[in-house]
């Protein structure tokens, strides 16, 4: 281990099947006027949405609803919440849904005391805010992105054909999250293995970096090889409780900061995807998937080492008589092979990417220098060109 860090999670989890019973110590903590943050429907028709409003009426709120937000959510919507929160003179903003209405409801929260164009302040100048922050609750349905427990909030500026995602400090990580794994059973099949492939992919952004012999690295390995184990079940039996809980913990363990502590960490294949998602609306997951392998081949002989004991670690590659090269490439085989049993989507094509759109996608993808290659910009044209 050789970073400093400070680390602080300020958020209280509620776990299982009788987790929204957190609502009831959690709601009472706050003012009357209440923001409920949903998407396009899902919660009404699987009836969490009458589960939430009654725990919100028993509790003698006043509901103001922001219904609609969208799977990648634009700048232009958390305007539009913004101004239902002063109109309702918000203290909480609940937020049900997946990360997108999670990360919408923190981009409101940290927007509703803001004088400023918040789009330059905190998603190109990346600033805190300075203003009183709205607190965030939230009642999670869909498992993937970390968002229950983390400060991160990903926004999309369709004009600007840029998605872009602000990391905020602690005091903006929501106060309480439900998290009940039954909530989740009525994904969709693509969702659920979407989501299983983003909390895949934070953990090895976090584990891909960095040469030192470190903690963090051998939690990542432990939270895959338990999420590969439960992602084998629910892709069988999607109505699995134990498998789907393990997920929905890994999930959250995977992206609330803890694993990043004391090491460097890469990210790119995130900035690739969602340099994929501006332009394509693509759902993340497969955003993600659809980099990954042209990514992980390009950059492998410049952390060889690494590569090798993922594939020993979290494969099971026997390694024995083998090149530590052979090894790493056996592994990044064998994540492959799983990628594909899954489901997963595997180019861009098939997310509804052209070459067309190849010069603006390089333009749109952040550089980040903390993985074991920092790409220029004609590196990033020729992963991207071999994920068609
Ligand atoms: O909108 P509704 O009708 O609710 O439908 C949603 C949506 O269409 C549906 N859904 C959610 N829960 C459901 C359900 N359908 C049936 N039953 C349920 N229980 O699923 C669809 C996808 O939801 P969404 O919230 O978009 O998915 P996800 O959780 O993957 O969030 C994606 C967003 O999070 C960002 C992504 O970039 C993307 O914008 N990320 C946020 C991060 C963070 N805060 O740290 C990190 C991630 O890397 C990621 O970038
Ligand atoms: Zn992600």
């Amino acid at each position: 281990m050789i970073g400093n860090f400070t680390y602080c999670n300020p958020t209280k989890i509620y776990f299982g099947r009788d987790a929204l019973s957190g609502l009831y110590e959690e709601l009472p903590k706050y003012g009357k006027n209440v923001l409920l943050v949903y998407g396009g429907g899902s919660i009404k028709r699987n009836g969490i949405y009458d589960k939430v409003v009654a725990a919100l009426k028993k509790n003698g709120k006043r509901i103001f609803e922001d219904g609609g937000v969208m799977p990648n959510p634009t700048i232009e919507k958390v305007k539009e919440g913004v101004e239902r929160a002063r109109a309702a003179d918000a203290d909480l903003i609940l937020a049900v849904g997946g990360g997108s209405v999670c990360d919408y409801a923190k981009a409101v929260s940290v927007s509703v005391h803001c004088g400023e164009d918040i789009w330059e302040k905190y998603f190109i100048r990346f600033e805190e805010p300075d203003c009183e922050i709205v607190p965030v609750g939230c009642v999670l349905t869909m498992v993937g992105t970390g968002s229950e427990m983390n400060g991160g909030s990903v926004i999309t500026n369709r004009e600007q054909k840029l998605k872009i995602g602000h990391v905020f400090g602690e005091n903006v990580f929501p106060k309480f999250s439900v998290l009940n794994p039954e909530f989740t059973f009525t994904l969709p099949r693509n969702q659920m293995i979407s989501g299983i492939y983003d909390i895949m992919s934070h953990i090895l952004e976090q584990y891909f970096s960095g040469t030192d012999d470190n903690t963090s690295d051998y939690i990542s390995e432990g939270l895959l090889r338990s999420l590969i184990h439960s992602a084998d079940i629910a892709a069988e039996n999607p109505l699995d409780y134990e498998a789907r809980s393990n997920i929905m913990w890994t999930a959250t363990w995977a992206l609330n900061t803890l694993i990043a502590k004391g090491k460097t960490t890469d990210w790119m294949v995130h900035m690739l995807g969602q340099s994929v998602g501006a332009h394509t609306d693509a759902t993340h997951g497969m955003t993600l998937s659809a980099v990954t392998m042209p990514y992980y081949r390009y950059i492998l002989p410049f952390g060889t080492a690494k590569f090798a004991r993922y594939a020993v670690n979290v494969w099971g590659v026997d390694p024995a008589g083998k090149t530590e090269l052979a090894v790493a490439r056996e592994g990044l085989e064998r994540m492959e092979a799983w990628m594909k049993k899954l489901g997963l989507v595997m180019n861009l094509t098939e997310l509804g990417a052209t070459r067309e759109m190849l010069d603006g996608m390089v333009k749109s993808t952040l550089i980040m220098d903390g993985g074991y290659k920092v790409l220029s910009e004609e590196e990033i044209r020729a992963v991207l060109s071999a994920s068609f």
